[in-house]
């Protein structure tokens, strides 16, 4: 499937009318936080250029009903994960991803309900969120299919997953290692950039050195 008609489009929550810039979401992105991304987005070579983590209020959350009905229209449904799925689930995440994400996504499946949303077009995952998972009190990590961006599927991800969050008992939730999608949270949520938040919790990770010592500013 490819992008959806503007009808479709309008439907969708156009939260906070900030960060009205473009951005780039096609192409065949694989995501590795720990420096293994092969899009062209990431003028290093895979370094983290601007990576971060950002703060949001989960009490103040936009409302994503109308957005998931229209893709529910089209066929596409946000699902809580279930055990029953992990191994197809997990195996989405990496092939799609990462290995460093299936690994994340994998811990989801530590609890019941699992802390995972997933999009799925028919049978076919399309799209992943989980939280929980890198830290307590973090949200992260989630991708949606490079075809299937741009409809509103990440947003219903996201939503579904801080609203969980909130209910669990958080006020606030961080997003962990932010780089290109910044402006994705800063849209959706009016997230806010954590100061010095790199490389955070992740300095406990395997590797971290290299890409520290390769950071541009
Ligand atoms: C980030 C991602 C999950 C967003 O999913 P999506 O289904 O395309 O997002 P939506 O369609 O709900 O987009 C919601 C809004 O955010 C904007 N947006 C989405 N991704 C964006 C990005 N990477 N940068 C800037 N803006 C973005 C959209 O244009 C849209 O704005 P609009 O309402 O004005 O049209 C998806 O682009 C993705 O999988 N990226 C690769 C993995 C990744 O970077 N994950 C986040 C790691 S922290």
């Amino acid at each position: 499937m490819t992008s959806a008609p503007a009808g479709e489009r309008s439907t969708r929550v156009k939260s906070l009318d900030m960060c009205r810039g473009k951005r780039e979401c096609g192409g065949g992105v694989r995501h590795d936080r720990l420096g293994k991304a092969s899009d062209a987005g990431h003028k290093s070579g895979g370094i983290p250029l601007n990576a971060k983590d950002m703060l949001v209020k989960l009490y103040d959350l936009p409302d994503a009903t109308e957005t998931e009905s229209a893709l529910r229209a089209q066929g596409i449904t946000i699902k809580q994960a279930m055990p029953h799925n992990m191994h197809r689930i997990v195996a989405y995440v990496k092939e799609t991803f990462s290995e460093g994400w299936a690994g994340e996504c994998s811990v989801s499946f530590s609890r019941n309900p699992p802390s995972c949303f997933v999009a799925v077009d028919g049978d076919t995952i399309v799209g992943f969120a989980c939280y929980e998972t890198t830290c307590l009190n973090f949200f992260g990590p989630t991708g949606v299919s490079p075809q299937y961006r741009g409809r509103g599927i990440g947003t219903v991800l996201l939503i579904k997953s801080l609203q969980a969050m909130h209910q669990m008992g958080y006020g606030y939730a961080i997003i962990g290692w932010v780089d290109e999608a910044q402006a994705f949270y800063e849209r959706t949520l009016r997230a806010i950039p954590i100061p010095d938040s790199f490389p955070g919790v992740y300095r406990r990770a395997i590797g971290i050195e290299k890409i520290i010592a390769g950071r541009k500013p």
